[in-house]
């Protein structure tokens, strides 16, 4: 019987542990912050077979506590598969060497595995735009306000479904940490998938906040807005029309990555596309005017279930 340890025993860890247990795996759970304890008593003498983390990424840590768990399991030669995104958004010039010993499908596009779809399909080398909606919670928002449901009772409805980053409990600290979450999502699907000599981290890009008067005239308008977030090399970028600020970076090795409310009205290529509700999805244009063609991957975005669900296709990948 595989017996696997599970960092963070929050909504995601808690529904790990059960999902394990009902597959007749061993699991137990820690929210145990002594280092020296995980590193010597848990992977030492338990000798897990695989590891979870499935912590929180609070603003002052900066994914520090994350990459310490996620780098003492790749020493230890135990497999580790996470969804905290702030490791691999922070800390990716640490990690990247050892993406092969480490699961995190969940980090970026829910239980869509997007970034393994993005890797499959090998872009380096082509001239490709990348569109992508890599929060479910934001985009749930939007569209129950475009069905009519205010901005106030959509970021009510957000968390109490358990979609929402840990500690939101108003419209203005929700979005903002989803804010938060996009730039560190951007970096993870950046850092792991398309980057090929270059790392990027979230402070790159500066503040991506709204605020009090920005979510005042979103309650009026938000209906026609989606977050979307693109990375695209072509030579002149299109630039699209966003709701406030948004953020943007050219790499070094060519890439053009912006993200912000785009308006859905004005951007028809978005109705191909676009998801409903929680979704998140991908799509890539291939060539000059799609030429190499054009996919798109959607599916549920955030969650319980779909979240675990990608880590768990991770554990049967890395863990056979
Ligand atoms: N919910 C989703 O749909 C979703 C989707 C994809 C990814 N994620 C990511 O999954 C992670 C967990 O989310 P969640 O909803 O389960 O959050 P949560 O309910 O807040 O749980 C986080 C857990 O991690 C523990 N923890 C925090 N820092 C720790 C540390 N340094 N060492 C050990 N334990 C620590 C917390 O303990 P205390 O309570 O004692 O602080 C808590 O038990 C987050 O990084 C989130 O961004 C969530």
């Amino acid at each position: 019987m595989k017996k696997i340890l599970i960092v963070g025993a929050g909504g995601i860890g808690q529904h790990l542990f059960d999902r394990l247990k009902s597959q007749g795996f061993h699991g137990w759970m820690t929210t145990q912050r002594d280092r020296q304890v995980f590193k010597r008593s848990w992977l030492k003498t338990k000798k897990p077979d695989a590891v979870f983390v499935a912590i929180s990424t609070p603003d002052w840590d900066k994914g520090r506590a994350a990459e310490y768990y996620i780098l003492s399991c790749v020493e230890a030669g135990i497999p580790v598969i996470t969804c905290e995104k702030g490791a691999l958004a922070y800390h990716a010039d640490v990690l990247k060497p050892h993406l092969g010993k480490i699961g995190f499908s969940a980090t970026v596009g829910g239980g869509t595995r997007m970034l393994k779809y993005v890797q499959g399909k090998h872009l380096a080398n082509r001239q490709v735009k990348i569109s992508a909606v890599i929060n479910g919670t934001l985009n749930f928002i939007f569209s129950q306000m475009s069905c009519g449901t205010t901005l106030d009772e959509s970021c009510r409805q957000a968390i109490q479904l358990g979609y929402a980053e840990p500690g939101a409990d108003d419209p203005i600290s929700l979005i903002n940490g989803e804010l938060r979450d996009v730039l560190m999502k951007t970096c993870v699907f950046f850092n792991t998938v398309l980057a090929t000599d270059e790392i990027i981290t979230p402070d790159y890009f500066g503040k991506f906040e709204l605020t009090t008067d920005d979510l005042e005239s979103l309650n009026q308008v938000g209906k026609d807005y989606r977050l979307i977030v693109s990375f695209s090399n072509h030579p002149k970028p299109q630039v699209s029309q966003t709701f406030g600020e948004e953020f943007s970076l050219h790499s070094h090795d060519g890439w053009h990555i912006t993200g912000g409310f785009r308006q859905i009205s004005h951007t028809p290529q978005l109705y191909s596309w676009l998801p409903g509700g929680v979704g998140n999805a991908v799509n890539i244009v291939d060539g000059e005017l799609g030429s190499g063609g054009e996919y798109t991957l959607s599916g549920p975005g955030a969650g319980r279930e779909p979240t675990t669900s990608a880590m768990l296709a991770d554990l049967a990948e890395l863990c056979p």
